[in-house]
C-alpha cells in the first residue's frame, strides 16, 4: 500500500495519532514506522476493542455447566496400568519412525525474570550452570540417539530473534543437527489504551508486543514450518514452553496417549498443590475441554471437595501438550469461527505523554492483547489429558526470586537428579525435601529420564560415585 493510503487507512480507522509525529521523522524512521503499521491488521483492532474494551465488565466467564475434565491417573493413583504400559509402546514407535518434533515457545518477554537477553540463554543448571537452550538440546539429542532417528526441533522467538539465532549458531547447535533445527518469529499485536488507540512506545515506533503463546500456533503454519514437517513425514508435535528445564520433552508415554485416542490436542496435568493454586484448571463445558484460569474460577468452586474429601476441580495444567500436524493447520485456516480469542492484560506501557515526551508509568496504562495455547483445545477432537508427576515435569523459571525462581529451579533439577541416582542405589544423603546435600549435576547424554538414566547407570563400567560437584555426562 502506498504511503499516503496507510496513513489515510489508519485515520479512517480513528488511529491517525500513530502518525502524529511523522513530519518530524528522519526518513529511515518513517519507513520504519510505516513497515510496522502494516503489520497492524486494522480491523482486528477495532473488533478488539469493541468486543474486549467497550465490553469489559459485562458477561465474565460462563459457569453454567461447567464441571472438571477427566484424566488418565497414573497407574500409581489407580490409573489402568494395561494401557498407559501400551501408551509406552505405541509412543516408542512413533519416535523410532521419526513421526515427532518438538516445539518450544520461547516468544515471550520474560519481564518477570528480568534476565537481559532470550530467556532461553538464561544459565539454569546448578554445577554446569547449562542454559535453558542447551538442556533442551542435549534431551533432544539424547532422544534421538536412543530412538535412532534425529529429532527436528521448532522455536518461535520475536523480539529475542536474532540474539536467539546467534546464540544457536555459537553453540553450533550442541551438535544437533542444524538442517534440523528451525526458528520462526511469531506474530505482534499494538498496544492499546483504554480508548483503544494503538500506542506508541516512541516517536516513530509502535508500542508492539508478541501476541501471546498462542500466536506461535498460527505462525508454525504462516512460517511454512507444517509443510516442513510434514516433508520430513512428522505428524506429531511435542509442545513445551521455554521456562521450564524439567520437562519431559520427549515423553513415549505422553504421546502414545495421543495417538492411541486418535486425539488432536492432549495436555499433562498435575494434581493442583492446593486449592488456590495459581494454575490453569483442566475442565468440560458442552462436550468440549477447556482451561480455565485461576482468576476466572470462583474461589468456592477452586475449594469445592467431592465426597471423599479431594479437591473436584483438581487438574492443573503446565502448558505441556502434544498437537496433532494437521490439527494446527486447520486451527491456522480455519477463520473467524475456528480462530483462537484474544485476551487483554493491563500493563505498563512505555509511551509518550501529550507533549511528546517520554513517560516510564508506574501504574497499568494501557492493554496488551494475547492468544493462549490452552484455547486451542476446545476445539480439538478427542482431548486426553493425562496425569503427570509435578517433580517430573514441571518447575519453571519465571521470577527473579522466591517461588519459581531459578533457585527454586535448582533444587527442583538436584531433586529430580538425587531421586535418579537413589533409585539405583547411589545411597545419596537427602533432606526431608529430597535434596541431596552434595551438589551434582546428569547432563541429560547421560540421563534425560528416569529410563535413559537407568540404562546408563547399569551400563557403567565401574561403580559410579557420585561427590560434589560431580558431573555425570
Ligand atoms: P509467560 O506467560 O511466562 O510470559 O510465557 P513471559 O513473556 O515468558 O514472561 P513474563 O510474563 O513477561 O514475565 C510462557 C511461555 O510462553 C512463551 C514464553 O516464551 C514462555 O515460554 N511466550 C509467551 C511466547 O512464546 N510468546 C508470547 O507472546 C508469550
Amino acid at each position: 500500500m502506498a504511503e499516503t493510503d496507510l496513513i489515510e487507512t489508519f485515520r479512517a480507522a480513528g488511529q491517525g495519532q500513530v502518525f502524529e509525529y511523522f513530519s518530524e521523522l528522519s526518513a529511515t524512521e518513517q519507513k520504519d514506522l510505516l513497515t510496522e503499521a502494516q503489520e497492524i491488521d486494522l480491523g482486528e483492532v477495532s473488533r478488539l476493542k469493541r468486543e474486549l474494551i467497550d465490553a469489559a465488565g459485562e458477561g465474565g466467564l460462563d459457569l453454567e455447566g461447567l464441571a472438571p475434565a477427566p484424566y488418565e491417573s497414573r497407574p500409581e493413583h489407580g490409573g489402568d496400568a494395561e494401557a498407559w504400559a501400551e501408551a509406552l509402546q505405541l509412543g516408542e514407535a512413533a519416535l523410532r519412525a521419526g513421526r515427532v518434533a518438538l516445539f518450544t515457545v520461547a516468544g515471550g518477554q520474560g519481564t518477570r525474570l528480568g534476565f537481559n537477553g532470550p530467556k532461553g540463554t538464561f544459565p539454569v543448571t546448578p554445577v554446569r550452570s547449562a542454559t535453558l537452550f542447551q538442556v533442551f538440546a542435549e534431551k533432544i539429542a539424547a532422544a534421538g540417539k536412543r530412538y535412532g532417528k534425529a529429532l527436528p526441533w521448532l522455536m518461535t522467538s520475536h523480539q529475542n530473534h536474532e540474539a536467539t539465532v546467534a546464540f544457536f549458531e555459537k553453540h553450533a547447535c550442541w551438535g544437533l543437527d542444524t538442517e534440523r533445527v528451525r526458528f520462526f518469529r511469531q506474530g505482534r499485536m499494538p498496544a492499546l489504551d483504554g480508548d483503544g488507540k494503538i500506542m506508541l512506545s516512541a516517536k516513530g515506533t509502535i508500542a508492539m508486543s508478541p501476541d501471546g503463546h498462542g500466536g506461535s500456533l498460527r505462525a508454525l503454519a504462516r512460517s511454512g514450518s507444517l509443510d516442513w514437517l510434514e516433508s520430513q513425514g512428522v505428524d506429531t508435535i511435542s509442545y513445551f514452553q521455554v521456562d521450564n528445564p524439567l520437562v519431559r520433552c520427549v515423553d513415549p508415554t505422553f504421546i502414545g496417549w495421543h495417538l492411541r485416542r486418535d486425539s488432536e490436542m492432549s495436555s499433562k496435568m498435575v494434581p493442583k498443590a492446593y486449592a488456590g493454586e495459581k494454575v490453569g484448571h483442566f475442565c468440560q463445558q458442552d462436550g468440549r475441554a477447556v482451561v480455565v484460569e485461576y482468576s476466572d474460577l470462583p474461589a468456592a468452586m477452586q475449594e469445592e471437595t467431592d465426597a471423599a474429601g479431594n479437591l473436584r476441580f483438581i487438574a492443573g495444567s503446565i502448558a505441556i501438550h502434544i498437537l496433532d500436524r494437521d490439527f494446527v493447520r486447520r486451527l491456522a485456516e480455519g477463520g473467524a469461527d475456528f480462530a483462537l480469542p484474544f485476551h487483554l492484560a493491563h500493563k505498563k506501557i512505555p509511551t509518550l505523554d501529550a507533549s511528546g515526551a517520554p513517560v516510564n508509568p508506574t501504574e497499568p496504562n494501557g492493554i496488551k492483547l494475547e492468544m493462549f495455547v490452552f484455547d486451542a483445545l476446545p476445539f480439538a477432537r478427542n482431548p486426553v489429558t493425562i496425569e503427570t508427576p509435578r517433580q517430573d515435569d514441571f518447575s519453571p523459571v519465571k521470577n527473579a526470586e522466591g517461588v519459581d525462581s531459578p533457585d527454586s529451579c535448582r533444587a527442583d533439577l538436584l531433586r529430580q537428579y538425587a531421586r535418579w541416582a537413589n533409585a539405583n542405589g547411589a545411597g545419596l544423603e537427602v533432606d526431608a525435601s529430597g535434596l541431596p546435600v552434595v551438589k551434582f549435576e546428569v547432563a541429560p547424554s547421560f540421563g534425560y529420564d528416569e529410563a535413559s538414566f537407568a540404562d546408563q547407570w547399569r551400563q557403567s563400567a565401574t561403580p559410579i560415585s557420585i561427590v560434589d560437584q560431580t558431573i555425570l555426562a
